[in-house]
């Protein structure tokens, strides 16, 4: 059974893939097999099963080899994209974002599912542990949404740290820790966000910082939409 998350995947291909989908004989002669990556984001007991069907068809479907490749995590996967060792991945916003980065633009999404409402994306939550001082904004380390698109004292809310009204399911991010600069492992920490091997940075999945040493929200940067999928970040 396709989980919510699944359901809210947004698959991401090398930028070859695309290209070779317009010219399909030029892309079956040079890829014998297709590595479909995907990270399990809840019982990854069967994920092998559940996929089996999904695989079946696009091997049919394209002509090729395609084989399945469980990652341990998101971070996995990128640099197996990164490295040419898988071709499609799929992806949620955030984790695409930061593919996209780590590729230098070498990933592009091609095809998107949707939910049963219509809807192709998802909403995220706020929470905080029962023991969480934190319980309003202004209790949180840092209030500030950080967000380069906005105010300088805009508050740091989902919307606002948020691509905004209607894009909430973006998550636009420079994957930096505020404290010394290392790269925070994503979807991971107790609050499901990024976790800062360095120090033990914690944020949340909005990027907030929740724990640690870390003194800032990670950063949002100047960005806009040149498409209702596409991004220029700059
Ligand atoms: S650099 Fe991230 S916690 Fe120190």
């Amino acid at each position: 059974m396709l989980t919510r998350r699944t359901m809210t995947l947004a698959l991401a291909g090398s930028a070859l893939l695309p290209a070779a989908a317009r010219a399909a004989d030029d892309w079956r002669a040079k890829y014998k097999e297709i590595v479909f990556a995907t990270v399990p984001s809840e019982n990854a007991s069967g994920v092998a099963d559940r996929y089996a069907p999904f695989v079946d068809y696009l091997s049919r479907t394209l002509g090729v080899k395609v084989t399945l490749r469980i990652a341990s995590d998101y971070a996995a996967a990128i640099e197996g994209q990164r490295a040419g060792n898988i071709q499609v991945v799929g992806y949620g916003p955030a984790s695409y974002v930061r593919a996209y980065t780590v590729t230098h633009g070498g990933v592009e999404p091609f095809v998107t599912t949707i939910n049963s409402d219509g809807s192709i994306g998802y909403y995220s939550v706020a929470y905080v542990r029962a023991d969480d001082k934190a319980t309003k904004l202004e209790d949180l380390k840092d209030p500030i949404a950080r967000n380069a698109n906005l105010p300088a004292d805009a508050k740091a809310t989902d919307i606002d740290r948020s691509a905004g009204k209607d894009k909430e399911n973006w998550l636009v991010m420079i994957g930096v820790c505020t404290h010394l600069g290392c790269i925070p492992l994503g979807q991971q920490g107790d609050f499901g966000g990024w976790f800062c091997p360095c120090h033990g940075s914690q944020y949340d999945t909005a990027g907030r910082i929740r724990k640690g040493p870390a003194p800032e929200n990670m950063a949002v940067p100047v960005f806009s939409f040149i498409s209702d999928t596409k991004l220029r970040i700059g």
